[in-house]
């Protein structure tokens, strides 16, 4: 039996929908289920903590998007179950056509001109230039290696820093806590696409602001917990960081105090970089679960010690 379950429910009933196309409305049993004794391979994002802990025959955890960090900090990691994620090549699309148009705006200050457009204010800035520009990387896996790879065709000067060193044609990679050094400093851009583990958290903080170069810019597309919040206002308000754009955060959605909301130098969206498209990943997920019944080996799996 399938179990879903979806912390956005309407995502969560297009999946059962397409999971019982796929292997009959008998097999899938969408959250909250009816049989937990029967459930054998879970679809799932943002769990309540240790739900899994409750399925006894639980094999597979297939995470319904490309991060696994809910699975690890809801306490639902289950001892024979194996972890998997999607692999999709639209989601790495996606977030460089994000990252890119986010760097542009910024480069050609179009949120300035319409903050100034406010106050019918007619005052020309200085722009920078694709080649002159330096944009870093944090984390070259799937999705990180394609946008490094992306950004580096179009004309940019491409860093990337990861655990293990890669080689990326057209990017240069770095790895260890000297390289990081190095590659932040000469940064115009800095791009998160860590995963989430405690090893990474709270890794977008003061000692890694004062090491970039006066006046980056910090796009956060990893998750929230990846920066420390007050660091970055401290960071902006002195004008260490020129700016920030911030996809993920601590609690989503945003809570209205946040300070981050009325921070002129912050702009806010609201997790949606890159968004699974079950059109393109559901056959990775069918594909998972026939591996499942038939003992071979699955797809796209997650390194549990790792946490990614
Ligand atoms: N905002 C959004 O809409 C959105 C959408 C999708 C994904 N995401 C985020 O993007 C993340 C990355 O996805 P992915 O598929 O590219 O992950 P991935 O393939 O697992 O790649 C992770 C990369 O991070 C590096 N890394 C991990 N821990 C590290 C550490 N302690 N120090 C240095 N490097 C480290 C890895 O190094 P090695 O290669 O050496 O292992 C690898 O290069 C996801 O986990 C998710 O949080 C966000």
């Amino acid at each position: 039996m399938i179990g879903v379950y979806c912390s956005r429910t309407k995502i969560g009933e297009s999946w059962a929908r397409a999971l019982a196309r796929e292997f009959g409305d008998d097999q899938v049993d969408l959250y909250p289920f009816v049989l937990p004794e029967s459930i054998e391979f879970i679809a799932c994002w943002k769990a309540p903590n240790r739900l899994f802990h409750s399925l006894p025959k639980l094999k597979v955890i297939q995470s319904l998007g490309a991060g696994v960090d809910h699975i690890f900090d809801g306490d639902n990691v289950v001892e024979q179950a194996e972890i998997a994620r999607i692999i999709d090549p639209q989601l790495s699309v996606d977030m460089y056509e994000f990252a890119l148009v986010t760097i542009l705006a910024d480069m050609k200050n179009l949120t300035l001109y319409r903050d100034q457009q406010k106050d019918k204010l007619w005052k020309e800035r200085r722009y920078s230039t694709i080649p002159g520009t330096v944009i870093s990387i944090l984390g070259l896996g799937v999705i990180g290696s394609t946008v490094a790879t992306k950004l580096s065709s179009l004309g940019f000067q491409v860093q990337g820093w990861s655990r293990s060193k890669k080689t990326i044609e057209g990017v240069q990679c770095y790895s260890g806590t000297g390289g990081l050094s190095e590659a932040l400093s000469a940064t115009d851009y800095l791009l998160n696409l860590l995963p989430l583990t405690n090893e990474t958290r709270g890794f977008l903080n003061q000692s890694l602001f004062d090491k970039m170069k006066v006046g980056a810019y910090l796009i956060n597309l990893g998750r929230g917990p990846h920066l420390v919040d007050e660091d970055l206002i401290t960071a902006l308000d002195r004008e260490q960081l020129s700016g920030a754009c911030l996809d993920v955060f601590h609690e989503e959605p945003l809570s209205k105090e946040h300070a981050f909301w009325d921070h002129p130098k912050v702009l806010i969206t609201p997790h949606i970089a890159s968004v699974t498209n079950i059109e393109t990943a559901r056959q990775q997920v069918f594909e998972n679960i026939r591996r499942m019944k038939s003992g071979t080996a699955l797809l796209n799996v997650v390194d549990k010690v790792k946490g990614y």
